[in-house]
């Protein structure tokens, strides 16, 4: 039996990284994956690439009758929605010196007001198809500060409480839908390739970027999406408002 048999999976930020991997596994395990995502190229090559399983919806995850398309697309598309991954997402480095207001704003809107407007938009089709799962990636930098990325922390930190609003209000109404938060560290994806290359001290920022992880490397998208396919899954029928962090031991 597949761990996802017929479950339809809506995954922002689906093109790239740790949803482009969550999006593979959903259909490797049986279910039908929408790749909804703001980089069309990319979304509806690997779309094409996973088949009558997969398809693709253009999204800015910051608009909302977007987002109402893209849940009537995958409903069109498949018939029901059993899972919403809120994968979309920016990183950035500042301070609370140098971030300006415009910034701010921009990192805050894709990463929590985003989310917020995903797990909101799902709620009536989810409903509908007899309830489900929401995944929200939040960061480790969601559960601790770091001198290096206010927007970021502040961001993922909303994305954090976010959840257990959802989780709790769900539970509350009895749609017999859950919602939980996934963790990362720093998962070797687009997202951070810019990173890599810089130098910081004597050392690679690769290299310094793995010395945070007791593990000693980064994590792999691949990783992450297995977390994420537990957490879709009945297999985690009992966990709701949860975190669940895979970071190779940073925040222990
Ligand atoms: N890579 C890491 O180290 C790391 C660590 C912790 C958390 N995360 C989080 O994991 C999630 C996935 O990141 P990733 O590493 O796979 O990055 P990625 O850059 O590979 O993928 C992010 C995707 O989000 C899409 N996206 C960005 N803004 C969008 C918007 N406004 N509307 C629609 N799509 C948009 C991009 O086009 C891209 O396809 C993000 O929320 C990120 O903050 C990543």
């Amino acid at each position: 039996m597949s761990r996802l048999e017929n479950r339809i999976v809506l995954v922002s930020g689906g093109a790239s990284g740790i949803g482009a991997a969550t999006a593979r596994l959903v259909v490797r395990e049986g279910g039908k994956a929408v790749l909804a995502d703001r980089d069309e190229t990319k979304g509806r090559a690997l779309a094409d690439e996973l088949g009558d399983g997969a398809s693709f919806v253009p999204l800015d995850v910051t608009d909302e009758a977007a987002w109402a398309r893209a849940v009537a697309g995958t409903v069109e598309r498949f018939g029901a929605v059993h899972g919403l991954l809120n994968a979309a997402g920016v990183g950035v480095r500042n301070s609370i010196e140098d971030c300006t207001l415009a910034e701010y704003r921009r990192i805050n809107d894709i990463n929590a007001l985003g989310t917020f407007l995903g797990c909101k938009a799902v709620l009536p089709a989810m409903k509908r198809s007899g309830g489900g799962s929401i995944v929200n990636i939040s960061s480790v930098l969601g559960l601790r500060g770091a001198s290096y990325a206010m927007a970021y922390c502040a961001s993922k930190g909303a994305v954090r409480l976010l959840t257990k609003h959802v989780a709790l209000h769900c539970a509350q109404m009895k749609y017999d839908i859950r919602c939980n938060s996934v963790h990362p560290g720093y998962i070797d994806t687009p997202m951070i390739a810019p990173r890599l290359d810089q130098t910081i001290g004597n050392m690679s920022g690769r290299q310094w970027l793995e010395e945070l992880h007791p593990l000693g490397r980064l994590g792999r998208a691949e990783e992450v999406a297995a977390m994420i396919l537990f957490l879709l899954s009945d297999e985690s029928a009992f966990s709701t408002g949860s975190e669940f962090v895979c970071d190779g031991g940073l925040t222990a």
